[in-house]
């Protein structure tokens, strides 16, 4: 730091702390460099807010690049394009002259209801801390500082101010605190509070999660609060809040009364003050230096390119994917205008020109297809308007492409859904569609599963888009079209119904959510209890078909291995499959789930190539969160290996036994 924070008064330090307007932080009159923070994390969300005395007075909103969601991302499973997301958002951000990219989030996906799915990764921590690593470096490689958020244990929206998450310490060690740990490995900057009290104390006060923060993951970063997340400042700031967002009238008065009654100490102030001008004299440099390396139209490129592996194929009986000729009806609500983000605080204005799916279906596959569409009868927000008329196109059609789901309107910011059905209207053209053709394709997109059950028997392809951000209909219509194989999985198990979820119908009471599902939260749950599910977590189809074999394990020490297996494409077209690599304790003495996630790799083969494909295992990779013994501890004895296509479709297995020092034992299971 070159700035001597000597050279500030109490006065001029306190101003710095309470943040200023609703994006800034306060430059002192120019003594500090001036640093803009905006949201992420699916573009540059520039909505500027003129602000007097603590309360906005105006805004205005600019366009940017629409990246697709982080849901659908996730849903890659390509680290390589989660790093290509940061950067290609960050660069944006350096466009535009702004410093701090509010993102990623990497919440877990607890329940499918929780209105703010589509802003987090994944309903498991390892792909999610991976993905938020990912995102990360990509942001902080072009000198934009990343923020990720919000911790912690913010799972659903309902009372999201008040309700506090009352977690287990095994289970939020496990589960809630394993993404941020894996996330902060990318260095991000910054570090957003959450809204909501965990076992009874607000987030952004919260003096027990902050030193985990601090002394255990190494974050040196500032931590600042959710808007209008903190309750008392000087509290916050003792617990070691760095900075409160946004600007709050209350807020300066807070951290002076504690500064003066000896509450908040000096150290601490100085410790916060100067972890702030660190993150101002990096947006400095950033600005003086950094230059765009991208044109609108390439990252609109990215976009499409991120939308299109995130996509899931889900069913495709009779090969009726891809679309290869005849009479093809498109419409629905998509087919128009699809959701391409959902609702709150991420949502980004572009100026593309989204097309017609049927222009875009048309443009690919040419003379070989008539696109009949039934473009009138369609609202964007969901509902149908008009009459059904759509079997009546479609009757005479060799294929039907229905494009429907839950939008901005059903999945935002602020409050949960209270069903993962369709609206009815839409699941009643689906049925009355399949009753007079039977070729029917279903593109779906939402920000979270989806029940499926009214009328998945009825259809013979599903196609799940997410929110995919501006390029969504090109990239939809290029897998449709077989331009390229799908690729992506399911970053989240889609249930039989919302009753088999983990946590049901249950919000909490309004004070408190009991979080008594502990670790088994999706697979995990499904698995260890052997539920039926609609389509499993890791689960997507490809156009191709690809082997798996040559398992060897090999052993570096008791708890370090390298897995390598060959994957090989069968089929004749070149296309993307992702190995997952999962661990299963055979035996323990504490309740542990059926498998868990610990490696993956997104690998792509041209027709009939075979790749070797190699993936470390280390000591956390069989290790569980003791709570007597405050620590990650492995407990000796059988562990079984396995590599699949996706959680329910494990192709290979092997087992290892580990046998630590029986000093380093404190357990009796016997082996
Ligand atoms: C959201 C944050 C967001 C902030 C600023 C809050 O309501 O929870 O994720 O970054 O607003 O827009």
């Amino acid at each position: 730091m070159k700035f001597d924070i000597k050279k500030l008064s109490i006065e001029e330090k306190v101003t710095l702390l309470t943040g200023k307007e609703w994006w800034r932080l306060d430059s002192l009159d120019g003594k500090l460099p001036e640093l803009e923070m905006h949201d992420g994390p699916h573009g540059c969300r520039r909505v500027i807010y003129t602000m007097e005395n603590g309360k906005i007075v105006s805004r205005e909103r600019f366009s940017s690049t629409a990246m697709p969601s982080l849901a659908v991302v996730a849903n890659t499973w390509n680290t390589e394009l989660a790093r290509l997301d940061g950067e290609t958002i960050a660069d944006e951000f350096v466009e535009y002259g702004k410093d701090v990219l509010l993102g990623p989030g990497v919440n877990i996906k607890r329940t499918p209801l929780c209105g703010r799915n589509f802003e987090y990764f994944s309903e498991d921590p390892y792909l999610s801390g991976t993905m938020g690593r990912a995102f990360i470096e990509g942001a902080e490689s072009r000198g934009v500082s990343a923020c990720v958020k919000h911790y912690c244990a913010n799972n659903r929206e309902y009372d999201r101010d008040y309700q506090s998450s009352e977690v287990d310490e095994r289970t939020l060690r496990e589960i809630y605190l394993t993404p941020f740990e894996l996330a902060l490995e990318g260095k991000p900057g910054c570090l957003m509070t959450s809204y909501n009290p965990i076992n009874g104390i607000y987030a952004s006060e919260n003096e027990y999660l902050m030193n985990i923060l601090r002394n255990e993951f190494g974050f040196g970063g500032v931590v600042m609060s959710d808007w209008y997340g903190v309750r008392e400042s000087g509290r916050a700031h003792r617990a070691g809040l760095d900075v409160e967002m946004p600007f709050r009238t209350d807020a300066y008065g807070q951290v002076m009364r504690a500064y003066e009654a000896g509450e908040l100490s000096i150290e601490t102030i100085d410790a916060e003050v100067t972890r702030l001008v660190e993150l101002m004299e990096k947006a400095r440099e950033s600005r003086r230096n950094g230059s765009v390396k991208r044109t609108h139209e390439q990252r609109h490129e990215i976009a499409r390119e991120i939308a299109e592996e995130g996509i899931v194929l889900l069913k495709n009986e009779d090969g009726i994917l891809p679309l290869k000729s005849g009479k093809i009806h498109v419409s629905g609500s998509g087919a128009k205008s699809p959701a391409i983000g959902g609702g709150g605080s991420s949502t980004i204005q572009t100026d593309y020109e989204i097309r017609h799916l049927g222009d875009e279906i048309k443009d690919i596959l040419g003379d070989a297809v008539t696109i009949l569409t039934e473009k009138s009868i369609f609202r964007t927000n969901g509902k149908v308007v008009a009459g059904n008329r759509v079997p009546y196109t479609a009757y005479d059609a060799d294929t039907v492409v229905l494009s429907f789901g839950t939008d901005a309107t059903i999945e935002f910011e602020d409050a949960d859904r209270t069903s993962l059905r369709l609206p009815k209207s839409m699941e009643d053209i689906i049925v009355e569609t399949a009753d007079v053709n039977e070729n029917v394709v279903i593109v779906l997109y939402s920000g979270s599963a989806i029940d499926v059950s009214p009328w998945i028997d009825r259809v013979k392809a599903l196609l799940y888009i997410g929110y995919g951000g501006e390029g969504i209909q090109e990239a939809t219509a290029r897998v449709l079209c077989g331009k390229v194989s799908p690729s992506g999985k399911l970053a989240e198990t889609f249930p039989m119904c919302l009753e088999d979820t983990p946590t049901g119908s249950y919000r909490g009471n309004g004070f408190v959510d009991r979080y008594t599902e502990g670790v088994f939260v999706g697979y995990r749950y499904y698995d260890s209890y052997k539920k039926n599910v609609r389509f499993p977590f890791g689960f997507g189809l490809s156009y191709a078909e690809f082997e798996y074999s040559d398992m060897t394990v090999k052993k570096h020490s008791e708890t370090d291995y390298t897995v390598s297996f060959t994957v090989t494409n069968k089929s004749d077209i070149t296309a993307k499959e992702v190995a997952e690599l999962y661990v299963k304790d055979v035996f323990s003495a504490v309740s542990r789930p059926e498998k868990e996630l610990k490696g993956f790799a997104k690998i792509e083969l041209a027709p009939g190539e075979s790749k070797r494909v190699e993936l470390k295992l280390a000591e956390r990779a069989f290790a569980y969160y003791s709570v007597f013994q405050k620590k990650w501890y492995v407990e000796n004895g059988a562990f079984e290996i396995l590599v699949g296509s996706s959680s329910r479709d494990i192709r290979l297995k092997a087992r290892v036994d580990i046998s630590l020092p029986a000093s380093e034992q404190v357990t009796f299971v016997v082996h």
